[in-house]
């Protein structure tokens, strides 16, 4: 792929892909994050005389013009993010995109309306790709985190518009390339969540190409299951136990080290506050549940961190949205931290749960890389090709 600072952008209206499906609350934006790093590639852009248009999906409408929808009520936070005014058009296609466009003068900022108020943008549909293409005349996809869409405004304008990668999507594929693509072993992987059922193609991927493979969250009580170990009434997948097995044969094949849970935070409900008691992970009571690694367990995923050169996370090891059962997550998160500070560890991160459980831990800053993309990291981390990183040649 091409960069964006290669391309020569001046008196060009550089039709630019963001991701702007930010969480909303009453109309306002709670989290600006994903705002905050699409900044730097629409200074560049203007920077080198273009016309940034920017072009981005808000929710998923499924083709209907849904007013709570808008990307209007995103005006606000990104012109505060930007510093700058940002004009609007209340469609993405047509004569009034058109006008709009028409009507920018050298350092304006246009936003369009919501892609997805129109069936085609996720059919990919060729002639919307084309209405879309005639805004511009160069296309800067900047949403990685949009990129495992095969949609119009993600793939379909890439192959009608010189094209270029933004300076996030740039960082992204670096950082991931860093990280699983081409990086310094032994490499570590941490994978949580709540089933395997959701995660079997990332745990495959993962066995081929990891040193080690930390497996925690409800993930990991399925394979105590599987291995024959009481869990309680806790959330579990029993059918996937043939599945679970037939992982741990694979990872033996590859001399993947797999590391399930040694011992558990265990609780009679997942509720705040309640009371806990710590046990061996052989041995979970048939009245509790599992929420969370306990501290053998981080002790020993430390150990592994300490020797290793790169750290791939996704997905909580235990009920981190609830206390005290972020703890394990949480103290991981700050082992990591500490390793990355010390100048020994490359550590990336990606996934909505997990970036807010390194949040919550006070160190998402501290690690290498914290990716801005939820479904995208996760098919990247599973060895898909993403289509709108594949448009881009
Ligand atoms: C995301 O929020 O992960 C991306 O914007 C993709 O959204 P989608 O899952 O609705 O395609």
């Amino acid at each position: 792929w091409q960069s964006l600072e290669r391309m020569d952008l001046r008196g060009k209206r550089v039709l630019t892909r963001v991701d702007l499906n930010v969480p909303m609350e009453g109309g306002q934006v709670t989290d600006t994050t994903r705002i905050d790093r699409i900044v730097p590639t629409v200074q560049a852009i203007l920077a080198r005389g273009g016309k940034p248009i920017l072009l981005a999906h808000f929710d998923r409408p499924k083709g209907k013009v849904v007013p709570s929808m808008s990307l209007r009520q995103i005006v606000p936070a990104l012109e505060q993010a930007l510093g700058r005014p940002v004009s609007f058009a209340s469609d993405c296609a047509g004569p009034e995109a058109e006008s709009a466009v028409a009507a920018m003068k050298d350092g304006d900022v246009l936003l369009l309306e919501n892609t997805r108020f129109h069936a085609e943008e996720e059919k990919n549909d060729p002639a919307f790709a084309a209405a879309l293409a005639r805004l511009g005349d160069v296309y800067c996809n900047d949403a990685f985190s949009a990129a495992h869409r095969a949609h119009a405004s993600t793939e379909g304008l890439a192959r009608l518009l010189p094209s270029c990668a933004g300076l996030l999507m740039a960082e992204e594929l670096q950082a991931l390339d860093r990280a699983l693509g081409n990086p310094e072993r032994p490499v570590v992987a941490i994978v949580g969540g709540s089933k395997v059922s959701t995660k079997l193609e990332l745990l495959n991927n993962l066995v081929a190409k990891v040193d080690h493979l930390v497996i925690g969250g409800a993930m990991a009580n399925t394979f105590l299951h599987a291995q024959g170990y009481p869990v309680g009434h806790s959330l579990h997948e029993p059918d996937l136990a043939d599945t679970a097995r037939a992982i741990l044969a694979r990872a033996e094949e590859t001399g993947c080290e797999i590391v399930l849970p040694r011992d558990l935070v265990v609780a009679r409900e997942l509720a705040p506050g309640a009371a806990e008691s710590f046990v061996s992970s052989h041995d979970c009571p048939d009245d509790l549940m599992i929420l969370d690694v306990g501290p053998q367990t981080v002790s020993y995923v430390d150990t592994v961190l300490r020797q290793a050169r790169t750290l791939i996370w996704n997905g909580p090891v235990g009920a981190f949205e609830t206390q005290p059962f972020d703890a394990g997550t949480h103290a991981l998160a700050l082992k990591a931290a500490d390793l990355t500070d010390a100048g020994g560890l490359v550590s990336v991160a990606g996934g909505g749960d997990t970036v807010a459980a390194l949040n919550g831990a006070g160190v998402a800053d501290r690690f290498t890389y914290v990716s801005s993309a939820g479904g995208a990291f996760l098919e990247w981390m599973e060895g898909k090709d993403l289509p709108g990183v594949a448009a881009l040649g």
